[in-house]
């Protein structure tokens, strides 16, 4: 059964496969900041820190959101604040297999 960790808790979450992150960490307690729950609000959001090949690859949809997302923190942020990371929206990305830790991101 795979676990999803999530930077800033102790907690160890044992979830289902096939599960999105949000449904997973819902179903175990644990609910993430969320609003469409469809791909396109981005309220989701999250780093992942390791673990991303154990994830089902992004939509379309997904990679629009997350494209508007970047583009917003760095509009914020600065240019390429999240250069290198692999973000992910947890209501869209299924848990395939093995671990997975996230980072939530504000
Ligand atoms: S809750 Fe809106 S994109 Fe996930």
């Amino acid at each position: 059964m795979p676990t999803v960790s999530i930077e800033g808790f102790s907690e160890l979450f044992q979830v289902d496969e096939e599960e999105t992150l949000f449904d997973a960490l819902d179903n175990c307690g644990h609910e993430l900041p969320h609003s469409c729950l469809a791909g396109t609000c981005g309220t989701c959001k999250v780093i992942i820190l390791t673990g991303q090949d154990n994830l089902s690859p992004p939509s379309e949809l997904e990679k629009m959101t997350i494209q508007a997302i970047k583009q917003n923190y760095n509009r914020i942020h600065g240019k390429n604040s999240l250069a290198n990371q692999t973000i992910r929206l947890a209501c869209q990305a299924k848990i395939l297999q093995g671990d997975v830790k996230i980072k939530i991101l504000n």
